[in-house]
């Protein structure tokens, strides 16, 4: 468990994303609010269409648009005051939504990073993995020997032998180094917060299980912030310090994991609960 500072990593308040008419719109984020403080792994559950993933995106001002707009709320981004590379704007207490397109370019990849479920669909087929991360270091952290931070990145991430996953290409590595390869792209901008929309779905159960030690270690050397997004409430109980539960656009509950888990309120969460087969106990 973590304790969590007075001031949330990310403030979220009253976010509002609509699609469809306006006349007629589809509430797909309806009044949503939710914190993340400094080192958490939060996760968001809910079943599919629920909100999950626009409401993640909406965090970077990343709602596809034009067919969704973000028709109100707040989402404020605090500073750790850690020291980012030469280059990097000082993003303290921003208001993401009222960002222009390049203060939001300094702010996704240098302050967020996402990752999602299948990492075919982030990395590029035609270029090398250390090519693609290396990229992402030139962007956002002038200065920074990007061969070097390459492999310092892929050994963090767990990969075994760095320099010959920085010379390969997407295709020539599993699906569990895939995904270690994004979350090493991920954190090639050294970000506060770490958006996993489901990063383990399309993995089998025993490199599920390596990529979400990862993220939990990941959480305890770099002091990383996690959202987590999953409709596994399995992954929820054993990965995650506080869950929001998700319905029709809304947050229906939210509380520390294992309070949710093992004595929830609403009725919609107990039947979340009750699709599972069987939880881990925690002892
Ligand atoms: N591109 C889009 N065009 C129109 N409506 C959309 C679009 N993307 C999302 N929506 C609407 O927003 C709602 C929420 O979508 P979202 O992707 O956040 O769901 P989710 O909870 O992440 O679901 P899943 O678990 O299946 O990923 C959907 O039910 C849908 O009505
Ligand atoms: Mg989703």
């Amino acid at each position: 468990m973590t304790t969590q500072p007075e001031q949330p990593l990310v403030d979220v308040q009253s976010l509002s994303v609509h699609f469809g008419s306006v006349a007629e719109p589809v509430r797909a984020v309806d009044g949503v609010d939710f914190q993340i403080f400094s080192g958490e792994i939060v996760a968001l559950v809910g079943e599919s269409g629920s909100g999950k993933s626009i409401s993640a995106l909406a965090l970077a001002k990343l709602v596809p648009e034009p067919a969704g707009r973000i028709v109100g709320g707040s989402v404020r981004f605090q500073s750790l005051e850690k020291q980012k590379g030469a280059g990097s704007a000082c993003f303290q207490g921003l208001e993401v939504l009222k960002l222009k397109s390049s203060e939001l370019r300094k702010l996704r990849g240098a302050r967020i990073a996402y990752i999602f479920q299948e990492p075919a669909t982030s990395l590029n087929p035609v270029f090398t993995i250390g090519w693609q991360i290396g990229e992402a270091i030139r962007l956002h952290r002038k200065g920074v020997h990007v061969k070097q931070e390459v492999e310092k990145l892929l050994t963090s991430v767990g990969l075994p032998d760095p320099a010959r996953a920085a010379q390969a290409y997407p295709h020539e590595l599993s699906g569990g180094m895939q995904q270690r390869a994004m979350i090493a792209m991920a954190l090639a901008c050294n970000p506060d917060l770490l958006v996993a929309d489901e990063p383990t779905t399309a993995l089998d159960v025993t490199v599920q299980k390596q990529i979400l030690d990862l993220l939990v270690e990941l959480r305890k050397t770099r002091g990383l912030s996690i959202l987590l997004i999953t409709h596994n409430l399995g992954i929820v109980a054993n990965v995650a310090d506080r869950v929001y539960v998700m319905n029709n656009g809304k947050i229906v509950e939210s509380g520390d994991t294992r309070t949710v888990l093992l004595t929830p309120q609403h009725d919609y969460t107990k039947k979340l609960l009750k699709a599972v087969p069987r939880l881990h106990k925690t002892a």
